[in-house]
């Protein structure tokens, strides 16, 4: 059993001052030894598609984004919520990494997801939209506890530090279930 278990973290927005990103960061900073959290960066990736999986070469930047993923013990979605679904962007990068068919670099990995809006419901509908796409891409999916934050502008600092305690809870006790959840499906 490895002392540390690798997370790739996914978060489905580019904005500079995202609140997905400054979620996924203030969960890496309260992960337990046992974890570590690293973004990977989803932002370069062209658009799926099939002609270019069959073209010489593939895209750089899908192989070394697949290579980027492989290898990591698990996976945690940080996500907006676009049009009560998940952006494009992630979107993307899920299919990028399903393919070519029957190298999936997702599956049976475990996963998370953590949704993130300013509005009150706290992306509920991103959070259970990807998780269609969990059951055919063979991903076991932590199911409690749920994590939508909502009310996100004012969480974080000029800084893009977390200031709310009732926040850092929730996401510590996510970070605690996660870590469990990675381990029986190691
Ligand atoms: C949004 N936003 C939004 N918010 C929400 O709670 N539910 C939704 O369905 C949508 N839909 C939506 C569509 C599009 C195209 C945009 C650009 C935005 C608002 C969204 O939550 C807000 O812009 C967040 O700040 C985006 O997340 P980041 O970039 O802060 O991580």
């Amino acid at each position: 059993m490895p002392d540390t278990r690798h997370v790739a973290v996914l978060v489905g927005s580019l904005r500079k001052q995202s609140f997905s990103r400054k979620t996924a960061r203030a969960i890496a900073a309260l992960a337990p030894s046992s974890l570590n959290l690293e973004i990977v960066e989803i932002g370069d990736l062209p658009l799926y598609n099939e002609d270019l999986e069959n073209a010489s070469p593939k895209p750089a930047a899908w192989l070394a984004f697949r290579d980027r993923v492989r290898p990591a013990h698990a996976v945690l979605f940080v996500t907006p919520e676009y049009h009560r679904s998940v952006p494009g962007l992630l979107k993307n990068a899920i299919d990028v990494g399903s393919r070519p068919y029957g190298q999936s670099v997702w599956s049976g990995k475990p996963c998370g997801v953590i949704s993130v809006s300013p509005g009150p419901i706290g992306a509920f509908g991103a959070n259970h939209h990807i998780r269609q796409s969990f059951v055919f891409l063979d991903m076991p999916a932590m199911q409690q506890p749920e994590t939508y934050i909502g009310s996100a502008a004012s969480l974080f600092d000029e800084q893009g530090a977390l200031t709310n305690d009732k926040t850092r809870e929730i996401l510590q006790t996510f970070i605690t279930a996660f870590d469990r959840f990675v381990t029986r499906h190691a």
